[in-house]
């Protein structure tokens, strides 16, 4: 129903590496599901200091193989970076690729100069601080490349890891912490029978990576568990179930829902995420549960293990949303291809992304509310929409019913074709100049982008 079609952008053909055949999978639930390591700060007096190269190397993801990756830090699985509300976060990142790129906190509401604008790259062989103000709720955050033009790619190749922001509120609500607390970033893959990662047909990207591992299975205890979900794909939508118990929702992107929400499925567009509590306590000790995409089969097998004690709690109410302040201008954004030349051309509002042009004009502190259509509805292609600098919340759909996924605060969004989603968001904060674009990286890349210029 979301509509699979996809134009062939230019990874397809000129990039990919459409060696025949691939590689085979390992058997379905034979490699454990690895947990990010939480990276350790240096405290550097009132903020906390990471260092993570940026570096090529190699991967064992299919039996037997090695895979060429570019990887946060030593391993595939990125580090998972827990930073504090109010507390900034410096992050050195070198570059020690033979190419430059550059790193976007997805979700991050941080100064223009700390956005990974596509033009601010950091070259080869170069360090560059990105220093994060934290100045928000508590949620699940994550980074990947924002270099112009090759998001994708690179994002693609395995630049992409978690940032979580954790703040007093959340965490006295008493909510599952520590070892309960799992991190799981979903994301889409092809290989090569060399085992090379394949960015060609988005199409052909039907394998799944759970924390970069191929169908594997995660033991639990039988108690409740706090789960981040990412869609960290290139593109395209994961429409998730868990079969055999119930999943609870508590957050989205921009942090705690204001009470939890009972889910049976997920529908999770490229860069969204989900928190969920799920309670294997209910499930029989032995049994299984599978995580589950009802098109690409299973994702991952949760082994319920012993009853342990579980003191943590899922309060009936989180807490309100920030009050919405009143919109006192409205924009529209189209969202949209050119077919008619020989490689297809992304557009917003009919011109492809030239990253030295402001397109839309704000000033700091406006509440604005933009439409936001989906203008392939006659092709049936499906755009998501992200915004950065600041969450935004959807106030309506036409065309397509609101669906729980819409629920808080958000920075990206699904846009099925031929829709129109209404979402309303306060400028506020810094200055500078900020993408918002299509989240299918593909598409930003070949143009389906436009920058905001935040102006006192
Ligand atoms: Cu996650 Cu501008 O991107
Ligand atoms: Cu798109």
């Amino acid at each position: 129903a979301l509509g699979e079609r996809e134009p062939a952008t230019a990874a397809a053909g000129t990039k990919g590496v459409a060696t025949a055949g691939s590689a085979a999978a390992p058997a379905p639930f034979t490699e454990r599901m690895p947990v990010p390591r939480v990276l350790e700060p240096e405290r550097d007096g009132g903020l906390d200091r990471y260092r993570i190269p940026i570096r090529p190397g190699t991967a064992q993801i299919l039996p037997g193989l090695q895979t060429p990756v570019y990887t946060y830090g030593p391993d595939f699985l990125a580090p998972v970076i827990r930073a504090r509300t109010g507390r900034p976060v410096t992050v050195t990142f070198a570059n020690l690729l033979d190419e430059v790129t550059n790193v976007h906190l997805h979700g991050g509401h941080v100064p223009a100069g700390m956005d990974g604008h596509p033009l601010d790259v950091i070259q080869p062989g170069a360090k560059r601080d990105y220093t994060y103000p934290n100045g928000q709720r508590a949620s699940t955050l994550w980074f990947h490349s924002h270099a112009h033009m090759m998001e994708g790619e690179h994002t693609y190749k395995g630049l992409h890891g978690f940032y979580i922001i954790e703040d007093p509120v959340e965490r006295g609500m008493g909510l599952p912490t520590g070892d309960y607390d799992v991190p799981i970033l979903l994301r889409d893959a092809q290989f090569d029978a060399a085992g090379n990662l394949v960015f060609g047909n988005p199409a052909l990207r039907t394998t799944v990576l759970a924390n970069g591992k191929v169908q594997p299975y995660f033991p639990v205890e039988a108690r409740k568990y706090r789960i981040r979900l990412l869609n960290a794909a290139v593109e395209g939508v994961f429409q998730l179930t868990l079969d055999g118990a119930p999943m609870v929702q508590i957050a989205s992107d921009g942090g705690l829902l204001p009470a939890p929400v009972p889910r049976t499925d997920l529908t999770m567009c490229s860069g969204e995420r989900v928190e969920l509590v799920v309670d294997f306590g209910r499930c029989e000790p032995g049994s299984q549960v599978l995580l589950s995409d009802p098109t690409r089969g299973p994702v991952l097998r949760f082994d319920v293990g012993p009853r342990t004690g579980d003191d943590s709690r899922v309060p009936d109410r989180f807490r309100p949303l920030p009050v919405l302040p009143r919109a006192t201008n409205t924009r529209d954004v189209v969202l949209s291809f050119d077919l008619s030349g020989p490689q297809p051309v992304g557009l917003v509002n009919g011109r492809p992304y030239d990253p030295n042009r402001v397109d839309f004009v704000i000033r700091r502190g406006t509440t604005e509310i933009w439409n936001v259509t989906n203008g392939d509805g006659a092709m049936g292609f499906l755009h998501d929409f992200h915004m950065h600098l600041t969450m935004f919340r959807v106030l309506d759909r036409t065309g397509a019913p609101m669906t729980p996924n819409d629920a808080g605060l958000k920075d990206t969004v699904l846009i099925p074709p031929g829709t129109t989603v209404r979402v309303q968001a306060t400028f506020d904060g810094f200055l500078g100049r900020y993408a918002y674009h299509c989240h299918f990286m593909e598409h930003a890349d070949v143009g389906m982008m436009a920058q905001m210029e935040i102006v006192p």
